[in-house]
């Protein structure tokens, strides 16, 4: 699967659109095929560990539903979308699509998100806080696109924000293989002119107050940030109920010293490894051991789950810090050059990590994290047999 984007090299796709105004990538993608088939989309709905909603209009009234889903009788051939968050998680095949646009790195990336939706079908006009790619599948789709701007916004639904009417910037129709960027900000309004799916690559960021709120959790399970403020060098105070500019100060570096480039990286990690929907785990760990790990090794690469969340620091790497999943992991400094191994590709092959295969600590901690379920074997019955 290849990404054109207009002819525009990656670099100038960041420099000219990304964050800044939305894009019609033609043909981002040639010959594209759907992920997924609408009946395959159906049967995931079903699932309770999937998330889901469909979101539909009748008598002019906007309807939300979450899933799961075992019927759809009610609906009827036009005017409603289901919709499925985290695809990734489930459907091995959605990586490719997500490597496509590796250009931008996954600590940003949140999920591929599909959309079924009949003739009429969408989700009404709405502001999304984060970068969009709709990949367009089968099918044809209308999209209107505002300018960013103090748009009204209301609840259609309890479970649906809407915006006002806007003058569209883009009104165009997608086509297969069409994409439409989308940055945080800018009203857009989808709607199916027949039977579509399409597929978005959606990136999240995250606001101060909810890092602050996460952060003070972190300070509190790790015991850090207990130091006082100190002041031996005070002046003489005039004003007793005054907080003076130079007491401003020492507040406000009582609260920024803590904020190192230590700490930041070390509540990040944790933090933007935290997968927001549920992955594709065992219920309880594996039994597998490493000699097995090792056997199976010589017949097929390990995959990383779909939607597993690691990633390494550029300070911290050579001391063998990675984090995977919300946890920090420290490995010894020696297997420092295998982190990016994990955490920059998908599949791990005997090949790439024969260099480390003979370290006692790197086998016992692939090992458990293949029975975690972070990697897998796709076909551990050929291992078996061998
Ligand atoms: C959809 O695919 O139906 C909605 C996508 C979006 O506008 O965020
Ligand atoms: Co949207």
């Amino acid at each position: 699967m290849q990404l054109d984007i207009n002819g525009l090299t990656p670099a100038a796709f960041l420099a000219q659109y990304w964050q800044k105004k939305p894009l019609v990538i033609r043909q981002g993608f040639k010959h594209f095929q759907d992920l997924v088939s609408p009946e395959e989309l159906a049967g995931l709905a079903m699932d309770e560990l999937v998330e889901s909603r469909r979101v539909y209009q009748q008598a002019g009234q906007w309807h939300a539903e979450f899933g799961p889903f075992d019927s759809y009788e009610k609906l009827g051939e036009r005017d409603w979308t289901l919709i499925v968050q985290a695809l990734n998680n489930w459907l091995p095949d959605a990586e490719a699509l997500i490597q496509c646009f590796d250009f931008i790195p996954r600590w940003r990336f949140d999920d591929v998100m599909v959309s079924y939706a009949t003739p009429g079908g969408g989700v009404g006009p709405h502001i999304d806080l984060y970068d969009v790619f709709i990949c367009q599948g089968s099918g044809r789709r209308r999209w209107r696109v505002g300018d960013r701007g103090p748009h009204r916004e209301f609840a259609a639904h309890p479970a649906l924000l809407h915006t006002e009417a806007f003058e569209p910037i883009i009104d165009t129709e997608l086509l297969p293989g069409d994409i439409l960027y989308i940055p945080p900000g800018f009203p857009h309004d989808g709607i199916t002119l027949e039977e579509s799916l399409s597929f978005s690559v959606g990136y999240r960021t995250a606001s101060a107050k909810d890092m602050v709120s996460a952060l003070a959790d972190h300070l509190s399970e790790h015991d850090l940030g207990a130091q006082q403020i100190e002041d031996p060098d005070r002046q003489l105070s005039s004003r007793s109920g005054c907080v003076d500019k130079a007491d401003l100060a020492r507040l406000r570096t009582q609260l920024t010293q803590v904020l190192n480039d230590d700490l930041v990286s070390e509540f990040s990690g944790r933090y933007l490894t935290q997968s927001k929907c549920a992955l594709d785990l065992p219920d309880e760990p594996l039994d597998i051991t490493q000699n097995e790990v090792l056997a199976w090794l010589d017949e097929q690469p390990l995959i990383r789950l779909g939607g597993l969340r690691c990633l390494y620091f550029e300070i911290s790497l050579e001391r063998g810090i990675v984090f995977i999943n919300g946890e920090r992991y420290q490995l010894p400094a020696e297997l420092a050059d295998v982190i990016p191994l994990l955490c920059d590709g998908n599949l791990l092959s005997k090949a790439v990590l024969a260099p480390w295969l003979n370290n006692a600590e790197f086998r016992a901690q692939l090992t458990e994290w293949v029975n975690l379920g972070y990697w897998y074997f796709d076909d551990l019955s050929d291992g078996e047999d061998e």
